[in-house]
């Protein structure tokens, strides 16, 4: 695990761009993971500027997001897509038939998540695979539980999961109870991961993230098998690691 240290947020954000954009150089039509949560809008903007300023091109990437809540439409300001849309798709030279964002409003979940599965063996695979970490130690909506689940299913939020993302909605009550999400083994068949990571909130996590016992109990500690990661995270975040 590569992990860099960066003075702030802002910083985090320029240097996880650096990496995205370094993938799309490399691989013109790479697949890219992509997650949501406020860790990654600066990360977004970055590479907007950029596509903006001519020095970077999404004509041949795909996309697939790790989650997305189940019953929310994508017109709905709080659903993953509408965030993807909002902070990059419309922004940039992507074609948005090739960005993938598991069906919020599909009811059936074994159908909503084959139908994800299969967009990401389709596309060939995932090159790198963008995380935010919860601050239970969830990745994606892999939230703390007794295995580490395969594929891409359905979940119940956790009550910490609901409380930390209620700020997103206008009451508590409207925060869905469940969510569709790419599986541990979705996320560790990619090639590559970098996870971003910022603030001393998260602190705990990170480092049980990095040095704790690989547990279910801690989702994101499963990446300390992964053989290609990168984490981008600030001094407060890295605070707790010695
Ligand atoms: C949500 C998302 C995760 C994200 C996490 C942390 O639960 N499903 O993918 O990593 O929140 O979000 P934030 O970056 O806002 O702290």
């Amino acid at each position: 695990m590569r992990i860099y240290k960066t003075k702030n947020y802002d910083e985090m954000s320029k240097k996880a761009a650096q990496i995205i954009a370094a993938q799309i150089e490399l691989k013109p039509e790479c697949v890219l993971g992509l997650a949501t949560g406020s860790t990654p809008v600066g990360t977004y903007q970055n590479l907007v500027k950029w596509y903006q300023e001519g020095s970077l091109d999404f004509s041949g990437v795909s996309s697939c997001n790790l989650d997305e809540y189940k019953g929310l439409s994508p017109e709905n300001e709080q659903s993953y897509r509408y965030f993807m849309n909002h902070n990059l798709f419309d922004h940039v030279n992507i074609d948005k038939e090739r960005t993938f964002v598991p069906n919020g409003l599909e009811e059936d979940s074994k159908q909503a998540c084959e139908m994800h599965e299969q967009a990401i063996r389709a596309l060939g695979g995932i090159d790198l695979q963008l995380l935010g970490l919860g601050r239970n130690g969830h990745i994606g909506f892999n939230e703390p539980a007794d295995h580490f689940p395969k594929e891409t299913h359905c979940v119940n939020l956790t009550e910490s999961t609901i409380q930390a993302n209620k700020r997103f909605f206008s009451d508590e009550s409207e925060v869905p109870r469940q969510a569709y999400t790419m599986g541990i083994g979705t996320i560790m068949n990619a090639a590559k991961i970098l996870v971003v990571v910022s603030g001393e909130d998260k602190a705990d996590a990170l480092c049980a993230m990095i040095s704790g016992p690989i547990t279910p109990d801690v989702p994101a500690s499963i990446l300390q098998l992964h053989p290609d990661v990168t984490v981008v995270a600030d001094e407060a975040a890295l605070s707790k690691l010695k």
